[in-house]
């Protein structure tokens, strides 16, 4: 991370998230206002009540001063509801943008960034750090404007009923503001740390929890447990010295209150004597002054909920500014012929000495196959994860229908692309939503029976409770593989796309569902550039050619039977993976 921002301009930048509820903060603002005039009203009200009552006994406002009380009771609770309404409202609504636009620039962040930061971490970016930032920017404020104003009332009431006691009495606030200081630099530091640690926590849970068969199966449970109990201790010892600063802090205002409320004792009996304050004017001191302790006090833990805020909102904001991917490239496409050329294309992940491709360069033409073949961390997926532009090469070209891939807009590239991965994803939803995806979704219902059909899936679908309308379960877990597989084909075949690639599953399905995906499969390829990576030896004989790649290079190139000729890696390899073909 480069240099933070200053904490100020964060949060400008933040109460700038603030701007489209400026009608509901200026009502609340409003509230706010009413809300403090009464409570200082109300203890201005103390000097004549007590003096009237007790010291003469004037019958004439007996009635009127104690209604007054009531009345002034009712305009402070409706002020005090409407400020804290409307700040709510407007405090939750700056999270759920925050939340909306933090997840949809995530999904234009480039793949690399999701190699950088794990998604647990992005889940914390969207849930705590979102209503940190909107705690930062309205319940402090709300906090910081009501107590400052109770502060301003009961000051105003204080040098009403003797200038020379609330001067002296305020000799106390410069220590004070030190006290204060001092606290929200310590909240600050260890506020940051929490949030980082509240990751990890998350991360270290989600890992245990989403693998719980391999921690199960591995007898794993006490590892994880250790690994999970460490990461919660940092967690409680870092909650403690947030609590710990936070009471020390309050402890700290109160001594200050004590000794202010010793030091009014003091001055008020000189007063007194001096026949410059009455009873019921000290009463008014001693009141307006008791209001102000509190108060103070939490402006002090405003300063740690601000610092929170601003901690969280620094984060929000460096995956706000993060670069989009690179999307410069203005030529349309409708649909691609479909061919693909590799010009000596290098690739290297981030931080890695070793290219993971070197010089890679074939001609991929519309409507063949070519497969690739090659020992596990020889660069096949990424290879195929150049041509959606997922990853960006670092030298070299790869051109679609003769243009460099950066020419075109990132939307119509991937428009032109079918993708059938390894592990096939499916989201929570129904069958129909999950083949007819994204784009798809306004696929006819006759196209979206055709894909499946195709697919070899309506066997199973048509068996479901309720059909296309059966819900699969998170991830699709109510699925076998090879059904899984399946309705990634009959959403590839949906998209009817010019360029298909496929990353076959290693794992080894049973003869019938193997025969099932690879007769869908025989269905999707024709008229395609299909890219395979494949392990099935079927799929490799059918081929017009096999690329062999070796530690990043195509190291053998031809027919599946030229290859076997040769005699060199891909024969190799082919005695020791393909001997049983399905
Ligand atoms: N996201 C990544 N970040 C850093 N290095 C990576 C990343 N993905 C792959 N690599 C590295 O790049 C090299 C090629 O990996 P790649 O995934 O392309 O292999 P593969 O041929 O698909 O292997 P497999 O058959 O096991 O899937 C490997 O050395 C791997 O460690
Ligand atoms: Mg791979």
């Amino acid at each position: 991370m480069t240099e933070a921002p200053s904490p100020w301009l964060t949060y400008r930048r933040l109460i700038g998230f603030a701007r489209p509820y400026r009608g509901l903060l200026v009502l609340a603002a409003v509230g706010m206002l009413l809300e403090a005039a009464a409570g200082a009203y109300f203890t201005f009200l103390m000097s004549p009540v007590i003096d009237d009552t007790f010291s003469e006994g004037d019958k004439g406002v007996g009635l009127l001063l104690p209604l007054s009380i009531v009345g002034l009771f009712v305009v402070r609770g409706i002020a005090g509801y409407i400020a804290d309404t409307q700040m709510a409202k407007s405090g939750r609504s700056i999270a759920r943008d925050l939340r909306v636009n933090v997840l949809d620039k995530y999904l234009r962040l480039p793949g690399l960034r999701f190699d950088a930061e794990p998604v647990p971490s992005m889940l914390i970016r969207l849930g705590s750090d979102s209503d940190q930032v909107s705690q930062a920017a309205i319940d402090a404020l709300r906090v910081m404007v009501q107590q400052t104003l109770q502060v301003v009332g009961s000051l105003a009431v204080m040098l009403y009923y003797s200038w020379r006691v609330t001067v002296a009495i305020f000799l106390l606030g410069p220590p004070l503001a030190w006290v204060m200081d001092k606290v929200g630099r310590r909240y600050r530091s260890i506020s940051h740390r929490i949030q980082e640690s509240g990751g990890h926590l998350l991360q270290a849970a989600e890992q245990a929890l989403s693998n719980q068969q391999e921690v199960k199966v591995y007898g794993a449970q006490r590892v994880e447990l250790a690994r999970y109990t460490e990461l919660a201790n940092t967690n409680l010892r870092l909650s403690m010295k947030v609590e710990a600063t936070r009471s020390i802090s309050s402890a700290l205002v109160q001594l200050m209150g004590s000794i202010g409320l010793a030091l009014l004792l003091f001055l008020a009996g000189r007063e007194a004597v001096a026949g410059r304050l009455s009873a019921g004017d000290f009463v008014a001191l001693m009141m307006a002054m008791m209001a102000i302790i509190p108060a103070l006090k939490q402006l002090t833990n405003v300063q740690g909920m601000l610092q929170r805020g601003v901690a969280s909102a620094e984060r929000l904001f460096t995956v706000l500014d993060a670069p989009d991917e690179v999307d410069t490239g203005g030529r349309a496409l409708v649909r691609a012929r479909g061919e693909i050329e590799f010009r000596d294309v290098t690739a290297r992940y981030p931080g890695q000495q070793q290219a993971a491709l070197s010089d890679v360069a074939f001609v991929a033409r519309p409507g063949t196959v070519t497969a690739i073949v090659g020992r596990s961390g020889s660069g096949k997926s990424t290879l195929i994860k150049l041509i959606p532009r997922f990853y960006d090469v670092e030298s070299g070209q790869i051109l679609l229908d003769g243009h460099p891939l950066q020419d075109y807009r990132l939307a119509d590239l991937r428009r032109q692309i079918a993708l059938v991965g390894q592990q096939v994803m499916l989201f929570d939803g129904t069958v129909a939503e999950n083949v007819a995806y994204g784009e798809l979704q306004d696929a006819t219902d006759g196209k979206l029976d055709a894909a499946i059909e195709g697919a070899n899936a309506m066997e199973f679908v048509a068996r479901m409770p309720d059909g296309l309308r059966t819900s699969i379960g998170s991830k699709g877990g109510r699925l076998s593989g090879g059904q899984r597989q399946r309705l990634a084909i009959a959403r590839a075949m949906l998209k009817d796309a010019p360029i298909l690639i496929l990353d076959e599953a290693t794992a080894a399905l049973d003869t019938e569902s193997e025969r099932l995906v690879q007769d869908a499969l025989n269905r999707l390829m024709p008229d395609r550039t299909t890219l395979v990576i494949a392990h099935r030896l079927s799929t490799i004989e059918h081929a017009d050619q096999v690329l062999v790649m070796d530690h990043g290079r195509i190291v053998e190139r031809g027919t599946h039977s030229e290859l076997l000729q040769q005699g060199g890696l891909y024969a190799h390899l082919h005695r020791m993976q393909f001997h049983e073909g399905p």
